[in-house]
């Protein structure tokens, strides 16, 4: 897909002009929507194959494009995550039980714009320990996107991320990032949820990007199964993500994939 956009920075990184923020929020709603809608089926016994077919079928009723079928050979419209999976896990005839932690991960494509998102959810009981990882990555997420602003740099957004995180005794995974965004899937540039404030590209008025940190209870340390695809922690200790699609404004940020219904959290909603 090309893109001629706007203008880009001499990192690379494409300058959107606002009025296509609103294409930008259509396709980020649609996402959300479909996020708000699956947490209903994500019960003990749901395979994983089952939510993804959910997904894939709301794409379709929008009339949508999954982002991801098709995608460097991947085959699903989610991603969805289980416990000590990283993120990428392939959904399949895997069958929830209770207490299991999930990332469901949907990025689709309206009028050409990319809304990319995902969040936790749990299969019956959240023990306490998991409700901690879970808000912890929630709002390490939410601390990153409030260092976004003209004039601060991406390291100002990292630094926050992982400063909240390793305070709260978790770990950042650096082997994933957030990335560009807009009239393409992956874009520069690489959003990384670790770093030192002031360091980076500095942000600019029209920039699209996601952030999506992940965090683990124990080292940051990933690995990639022989699927290819799906990735777990080393040490088998578990791991939570939320993404959003965000813009920088003149005086700040716009979330492109805010919930309609509020719900960002297993225990919100
Ligand atoms: N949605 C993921 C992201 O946040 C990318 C998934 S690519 C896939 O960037 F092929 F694994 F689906
Ligand atoms: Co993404
Ligand atoms: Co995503």
């Amino acid at each position: 897909m090309t893109d001629n956009r706007g203008r880009l920075t001499r990192e690379g990184i494409r300058i959107y002009p606002q009025d296509d923020f609103a294409g930008m929020h259509k396709a980020g709603k649609l996402a959300a929507e479909i996020l708000d809608g699956v947490a209903a089926l994500v019960v003990p016994g749901v395979s994983t194959g089952e939510l993804d077919k959910w997904i894939t079928d709301q794409v379709d009723a929008a009339n949508a494009t999954s982002a991801t079928i098709g995608y460097k050979g991947y085959q699903h419209a989610s991603c969805i995550s289980v416990n000590h999976v990283v993120c990428h896990g392939i959904p399949g005839a895997k069958r929830l039980k209770d207490g299991d932690i999930l990332n469901i991960d949907v990025t689709v494509i309206v009028d050409g714009w990319f809304g990319d998102t995902s969040r936790m959810y749990v299969a019956g009981k959240l023990s306490r320990k998991t409700e901690r990882l879970i808000q912890v990555t929630h709002d390490a997420l939410m601390k990153g996107i409030e260092a976004v602003k003209p004039g601060n740099t991406f390291g100002d957004i990292g630094h926050a991320i992982q400063t909240y995180a390793e305070s709260n005794r978790m770990s950042v995974v650096r082997d994933f990032c957030g990335h560009g965004l807009g009239r393409v899937f992956h874009a520069p540039p690489n959003v990384l949820h670790y770093g030192r404030p002031g360091t980076g590209a500095v942000l600019e008025e029209g920039m699209i990007f996601t952030i999506e940190p992940m965090i683990n209870l124990g080292r940051p340390e990933t690995k990639v199964l022989a699927d290819d695809w799906t990735a777990v922690t080393r040490d088998k200790s578990l791991s939570a993500q939320f993404e959003h699609s965000v813009g920088v404004t003149a005086d700040g940020v716009e979330i492109f994939t805010l919930s309609p219904a509020g719900k960002y959290h297993p225990t919100w909603g």
